[in-house]
């Protein structure tokens, strides 16, 4: 393993960067943030006082020219991931990108094509792969402790209020609205939990205007679904029932709904993030009862984080920069990887694609 300094550069220094990349990032020793580039010059300049980080870009290009990171993590807007990606493949830089990968299934095509042409390293932010509750019920599954699992139901239900949520709202930047904002997380982790989705049908609906911003001002509406919900059947045989949406009142701040049930042939299980450190567990003809995560499934291994300090909701987010940079020291593949951020993809684009034929898809790529 190379004990070498990882220098590492942010490319977009909002929200996640400022939430998850930056504090994750930060705390891994022999890890140094050497810059970074956002086209807002206020926002740029208060992370450069806020994290001493000097060395700040307007442009991308100047970044990877004078900075020469070796690797880069990008949290833009989708519309910019793919043409960032090419750049930092080309720059030599490993790569963390946010989620969704691309647009759609031919933009992430394109990406996964670009990494088969490079030794880099590649990894997409599917961050919830990483909650100490999901780390339980991955070993749960795998192990066999819950039998053949039959039926799997995945909830993401939060209040957004009906305002504008910026970029987000437009397809021409996002690609699609929830489906590719939270549906696509658990696109991910029900695959890594069941295997791959092969067929699906769907249906979405778009309720708010969302044509006035926070301060009140007009703006172009949203013109992207608020909501989504699929059945898809695993080739495994379970079959999975999905509901995402950013109007479901009762689930506001800090009462976001993100839950994961499995019913097995020998019990059932349930993750949900705002426990991130226990599941339910039910054997057949009881009811659940909370079983605390072990102490092994708290953390990544030989993660630096202590999974007891701080808020737990946040913190496990930063195994996510671990894997990364472990990956990158360790010369091996990272997962989830870009592979799994164009496997997820083939997905999405198969539910907007059901929905609009009213048809069951079979997945393809
Ligand atoms: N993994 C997760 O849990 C998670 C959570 C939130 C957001 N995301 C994803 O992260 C990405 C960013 O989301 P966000 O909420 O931080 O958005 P944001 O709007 O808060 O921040 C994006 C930043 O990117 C900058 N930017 C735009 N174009 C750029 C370019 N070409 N080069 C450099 N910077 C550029 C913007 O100025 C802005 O500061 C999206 O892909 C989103 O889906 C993932």
């Amino acid at each position: 393993m190379s004990s070498k300094t990882i220098r590492v550069a942010l490319i977009g220094v909002g929200g996640v960067c400022t939430h998850v990349h930056y504090p994750g990032f930060s705390r891994i020793p022999g890890v140094e943030i050497v810059g970074i580039c956002d086209p807002d010059a206020s926002l740029r300049e208060r992370r450069s006082r806020e994290w001493g980080v000097q060395a700040c870009f307007e442009d991308v290009d100047d970044l990877l020219r004078e900075m020469k990171p070796d690797a880069v993590v990008i949290a833009t807007p989708n519309c910019t991931h793919r043409l960032l990606i090419l750049k930092a493949f080309a720059a030599g830089s490993h790569a963390l990108c946010e989620k969704p990968l691309g647009m759609n299934l031919q933009e992430t095509k394109e990406i996964l094509e670009a990494t088969q042409k490079t030794k880099l390293r590649h990894m997409t932010a599917f961050t919830y792969r990483f909650v100490p509750a999901m780390n339980y019920l991955r070993y749960l599954v795998h192990s066999g402790a819950l039998g053949e699992i039959r039926h799997a139901r995945f909830q993401r239900l939060q209040d957004w209020g009906e305002r504008a949520i910026g970029w987000r709202q437009y397809y021409d930047q996002a690609g699609s609205g929830e489906l590719g904002d939270m549906g696509i997380h658990r696109i991910d982790f029900a695959e890594e939990l069941l295997g791959p989705i092969t067929s699906l049908c769907a249906h979405t609906k778009q309720w708010a205007a969302r044509d006035l911003t926070n301060s009140g001002e007009p703006c172009p509406p949203q013109d992207v679904e608020d909501w989504v919900a699929w059945i898809a059947q695993f080739e495994n045989g379970t079959t999975g029932v999905f509901e995402m949406g950013k109007l479901t009142k009762g689930f506001g701040p800090r009462g976001d709904h993100d839950q994961a049930e499995l019913n097995g042939t020998k019990a059932s299980a349930v993750y949900q993030l705002h426990n991130p450190h226990q599941i339910l567990f039910s054997n057949r003809g009881e009811s659940y009862r909370i079983r605390p995560v072990p102490a092994e499934f708290l953390k990544r291994s030989d993660s630096p984080r202590d999974p007891n300090e701080g808020d737990p909701l946040i913190r496990f987010r930063y195994d996510q920069a671990w894997e990364f940079i472990s990956a990158i020291r360790e010369g091996r593949e990272c997962t989830p990887s870009f592979y799994h951020g164009m496997r997820a993809q083939a997905v999405a684009d198969a539910i907007l694609a059901a929905a609009e034929s009213r048809k069951w898809i079979d997945i393809k790529f």
